[in-house]
């Protein structure tokens, strides 16, 4: 097959982008970059990159923080799992990076992606990244209609991205594929005219881009209604720490109620047993849309004014309101604090 590297090569020599990460060999860094760089655009990662960095500067560093430390730098990027493992992965290294695709690969995680990026990148070891930019440009310039979300077509885009790595340059050659994807060949309205692959393009020749990368099935969203109430206790305010098997595992909210439709009614029994008598205050109008990957949350916000003597309920901790920055709590009820 004819291969895509030099011309890749050479329009990545004068595009690419000057990204902290891309200054460095060092694996722990290269990694901690690829952890958030899954979990947002660079834009948004290179500041939570460079706290990272700079508050974490060594594996040893980041194994020694508490959970909470790390959720809390995490913030705001979602997806809190990747933070929990981010740090578990950390401790388990013991000081020192591991050195082999297999060790990299069985950190805490790291998947195939991951680990072949960091592999490439810090080591310049012979294995290619397939992820989203990948699937898209790699389906396009070939005009391969294999579904993405089959086992044939995971096969066959990894097989193919294998043989098309430039050995000698893997690292500058998955990071070239990674910014094309990101900067030309973009999901909507690709921009084909400075595209060093337009020649060879299958896509373009037809005209069908947008036909590209082909997926048989679409993701199910589901939709959820989050009723959060901000209590306000003389200085102080109620927070909960959620627990697993649902989104933001170990992070803080307010008390939260969830309902099967966008009405919260206040005989709900929960609010009798947290708040006694004390009527609630609808704060938002409109609620707050949030979405996530496989599920689209909208939530409203209410409010509480508890007398002193009032027993914080079960599950609950009371902390003063001003401390309330201190702790990693989800983007959604940020927001949504931002209406008090
Ligand atoms: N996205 C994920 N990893 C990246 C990298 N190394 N450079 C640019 N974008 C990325």
């Amino acid at each position: 097959m004819k291969s895509f590297s030099s011309p890749l090569l050479a329009w990545y020599k004068i595009h690419k982008r000057d990204l902290p990460w891309r200054r460095t060999k060092d694996p722990y860094k290269i990694w901690l970059c690829e952890i958030i760089m899954q979990q947002t655009r660079v834009a948004q990662g290179l500041a939570y990159y460079n706290r990272f960095v700079e508050k974490f500067p060594s594996p040893r560093a980041l194994a020694q923080a508490s959970e909470d430390q790390v959720l809390k730098l995490w913030q705001g990027l979602g997806y809190y799992s990747r933070a929990r493992n981010l740090h578990a992965a950390a401790k388990s290294m013991k000081g020192t990076f591991p050195k082999t695709y297999q060790e990299v690969r069985s950190l805490k995680g790291v998947g195939d992606y991951t680990a072949a990026a960091i592999c490439s990148i810090a080591y310049d070891m012979p294995y290619a990244v397939v992820d989203g930019n990948v699937y898209r440009v790699l389906s396009r310039v070939l005009g391969i209609s294999t579904p993405i979300d089959s086992t044939d077509g995971k096969k066959q885009f990894s097989a193919l991205a294998q043989d098309l790595l430039d050995v000698k340059h893997p690292g500058d050659y998955n990071q070239a594929l990674m910014d094309l994807g990101a900067m030309v060949c973009t999901p909507q309205t690709p921009l084909c005219e400075g595209c060093p692959l337009s020649k060879m393009c299958q896509a373009r020749k037809t005209g069908t881009q947008m036909n590209f990368p082909v997926k048989s099935q679409k993701t199910k969203i589901s939709t959820r209604y989050f009723h959060y109430i901000y209590v306000v206790q003389g200085k102080s305010t109620w927070l909960h720490r959620r627990g697993a098997g649902d989104v933001w595992q170990n992070l803080y909210e307010l008390p939260l109620i969830e309902t099967q439709s966008d009405v919260l009614s206040f005989k709900y029994p929960q609010l009798k047993k947290w708040f006694g008598a004390v009527p609630l205050q609808q704060i938002s109008k409109t609620p707050v849309k949030h979405v996530l990957s496989h599920q689209v949350i909208y939530a409203r916000l209410y409010k509480v004014v508890l007398p002193p003597s009032h027993p914080v309920a079960s599950g609950f901790i009371k902390v003063s309101t001003q401390k309330i920055g201190g702790y990693a709590i989800p983007r959604l009820v940020q927001k949504l604090l931002e209406q008090v």
